[in-house]
């Protein structure tokens, strides 16, 4: 049988893993500055955590999930998502009664088992942040600038923030109703989907991406006409302080996002490179969701963005995360006896934080300086039975042969030394 990657996953190899480890690295820096400590959850959990917390009506929870039966019998599922996972994290290890907000941030992969498409995957990544403990509006401009401050510090242009509020349990049963009357006469015509959702939660209707369906859900009514006053106070909050921030915005109604727990505040940075439904990162206030899922009465928020459709998004608008940084030295060795020397050399090289390659291959002399070539490993230092007899050797920049002398017991200093230097000519 021929070896294939399950469908929907993806090998990062070796060629583009500095691009994953330049964005992880600057979003965990950017989360440390706005205060976010990282948190660690495990890839599964038990079923029902993500039947309670992302909810049962939704397709992920429906249609998507990876749900098994472990050997003792208990129902488990790999993570769709990251939000349920921390919540149960958060009420497990009683962290409601740390200094509040409790800030967090994750770098997660999750599972969906979904169509494939561009910027589709059922195994994908997410970095992510939840935020425990204020209501206000202000938490919300301040997670949607810590992305906005990722973006620039990776050096891509914000694409479009789309902002809107869903209301609250005090609002949306006005609006439920509005919904149950405004698709009463046109269910019979839309996809079996929103037949079933039409019974268990009509708003899920808002986001049906079937062609038959779109004119109703067009003309559907919007959340946004149906908040409630203190939804609204958030609202424009909310808009102050972005507005504040200078950070660009739209008001979009017809975002409603695809989970359940969301309340008032949600929001998209989306982009025409990321495949059809564009959205490179989503997130919202999910107030109740903390209490629903047996913990204590605490507002939250968070966002999660698609690590791989926002590198579609650094691709398509030419921006080069990191060059990729090769082996800086290359030893070439001339014997058997000098190989003995180069092998003990590296060693010392690299306990000195100085990388460097070594033949492994049993390669010839001129094999050996091909390969390093080929790497393009810009230093090398050739040591043959001469350079072991009087302890001395050269070290060579690639690029245009400038060389120096270097004593071969004081090699890590001198090679440091040494190509710091030449770094600064270049
Ligand atoms: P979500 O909108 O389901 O929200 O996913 C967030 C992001 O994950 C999406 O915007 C997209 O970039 C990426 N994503 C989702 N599904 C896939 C897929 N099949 N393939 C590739 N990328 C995908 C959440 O997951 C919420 N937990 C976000 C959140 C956190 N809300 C509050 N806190």
């Amino acid at each position: 049988m021929k070896l294939s990657l399950p469908k929907g996953t993806k090998d990062i190899l070796p060629n583009q893993i500095h691009l994953w480890q330049k964005a992880e690295r600057v979003f965990a820096e950017v989360c440390a500055q706005y205060g976010f400590s990282e948190i660690r959850i495990p890839t599964f959990e038990h079923t029902d955590i993500f039947e309670r917390g992302v909810g049962n009506a939704t397709d992920v929870v429906r249609k998507e999930m990876y749900t098994f039966e472990d050997k003792g019998g208990r129902s488990i599922t790999l993570r769709p998502e990251g939000t349920a996972g921390v919540v149960r994290s958060f009420i497990e290890n009683g962290m409601g009664s740390m200094p509040s907000p409790v800030k967090l941030f994750y770098n997660i992969t999750a599972f969906r088992y979904e169509k494939m498409q561009k910027g589709r995957y059922r195994e994908f990544h997410q970095f992510g942040v939840e935020a425990f403990g204020s209501s206000g509006p202000e938490i919300d401009a301040e997670i949607i600038s810590l992305l906005c401050t990722f973006f620039e510090r990776v050096g891509i242009a914000q694409t479009r923030l789309c902002i809107n509020s869903i209301g609250c349990p005090s609002c949306r049963p006005i609006y439920h109703q509005a919904l149950v009357e405004y698709f009463s006469d046109k269910v019979a015509a839309m996809c079996d989907d929103c037949k079933a959702r039409y019974e268990i939660n009509p708003q899920r209707m808002i986001d049906c991406k079937e062609q038959r369906c779109k004119p109703f859900v067009t003309e559907a009514p919007r959340q946004i006409e149906y908040l409630c006053q203190d939804c609204r106070t958030h609202f424009s909050g909310l808009q102050a302080s972005l507005s504040s921030l200078d950070i660009t915005y739209e008001v979009d109604p017809s975002i409603v996002r695809g989970l359940d727990y969301y309340s008032r505040t949600v929001f998209e940075f989306v982009s025409d490179h990321v495949g059809t439904q564009g959205t490179i990162c989503g997130g919202g206030r999910y107030d109740r969701l903390v209490e629903t899922m047996g913990g204590p009465s605490v507002p939250g928020i968070g966002f999660a963005m698609g690590v791989e459709r926002f590198l579609m998004e650094a691709e398509s608008q030419g921006v080069v995360l990191s060059e990729r940084e090769p082996v800086k030295l290359c030893l070439v060795h001339m014997s058997d006896a000098s190989y003995q020397k180069v092998f003990q050399l590296a060693h010392r090289l690299r306990r000195a934080g100085i990388s460097c390659e070594v033949d492994l291959m049993g390669r010839s002399f001129r094999a050996q300086m091909k390969y390093a070539n080929k790497l393009g490993i810009p230093y090398m230092i050739v040591i043959g039975d001469d350079e072991v007899a009087s302890g001395k050797a050269k070290i060579k920049r690639m690029k245009d042969g400038f060389e120096m002398d270097i004593e071969i017991s004081d090699l890590p200093e001198q090679a440091a030394l040494f190509m710091n230097e030449s770094k600064k000519e270049i």
